[in-house]
């Protein structure tokens, strides 16, 4: 069975992408509303975190409480486009453990070429929660979830803010097993690798680069 593509349709988030997707929004700004969806599709992709129940002291007496359960969370950005949702998650979970991948697509092939790895250790006892901002073609999320899985997490999640038919389907084929949380599922690719309507190239548009 293929895991779930969940389309984070909380008004906020659909409200802040709109804003990214107008040509006219500001670097200032597309960064501002990037990292605030990061954080509130952090709330949701943690929604069902397994939890410990512990015993703590409050001022007044002991009680039963929760905590999620294991090791620390792992936060794995696509560089460069997915250290722009990095801040938005750290802000919700700061004690999260962070793990670079970094891709480029080659521009003739599409095929993603990686030139950077590192993960904390222990990935077996720890939940690997992938970013990047657009699942286009699909091959950046596949290449950097082969990598991943070779470190054995105890799971893995993909996060994107604007996904494509055709991404999803690449990406579901070659890992059904990881499920997908995205802020919206668009129209199509075009043959340059860009999704229609999107945003936009994220990367220039994060870092003011074009
Ligand atoms: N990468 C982007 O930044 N935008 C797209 O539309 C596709 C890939």
């Amino acid at each position: 069975m293929t895991a779930p593509v969940h389309v984070l349709d909380h008004p906020l988030i659909q409200h802040k992408l709109t804003l990214m997707r107008r040509r006219e929004t500001s670097t200032t700004n597309f960064r501002r509303l990037l990292n605030e969806i990061g954080s509130l599709m952090a709330y949701e992709v943690t929604r069902d975190a397994p939890m410990n129940e512990v015993t703590i002291e409050t001022p007044l007496e002991p009680m039963r409480s929760r905590l999620i359960d294991g090791k620390k969370l792992v936060f794995v950005p696509i560089l460069r486009a997915g250290t722009g949702l990095l801040d938005g998650f750290l802000n919700v979970v700061p004690g999260a453990r962070v793990g670079h991948i970094g891709l480029y697509r080659d521009p003739k092939t599409l095929v993603a070429v990686e030139y950077y790895f590192k993960l904390p250790g222990g990935m077996h006892e720890r939940d690997a929660i992938v970013l990047d901002p657009m699942l286009a073609t699909g091959h950046s999320a596949v290449a950097a979830v082969e990598r991943l899985k070779e470190t054995r997490p105890r799971s893995i999640r993909m996060v994107c803010l604007v996904a494509c038919p055709e991404g999803i389907a690449t990406f579901q084929e070659a890992h059904p097993d990881v499920p997908i949380y995205t802020g919206a599922i668009d129209r199509e690719l075009d043959s340059h690798g860009y999704i229609l309507p999107g945003l936009g190239d994220a990367g220039d548009r994060i870092f003011g680069t074009k």
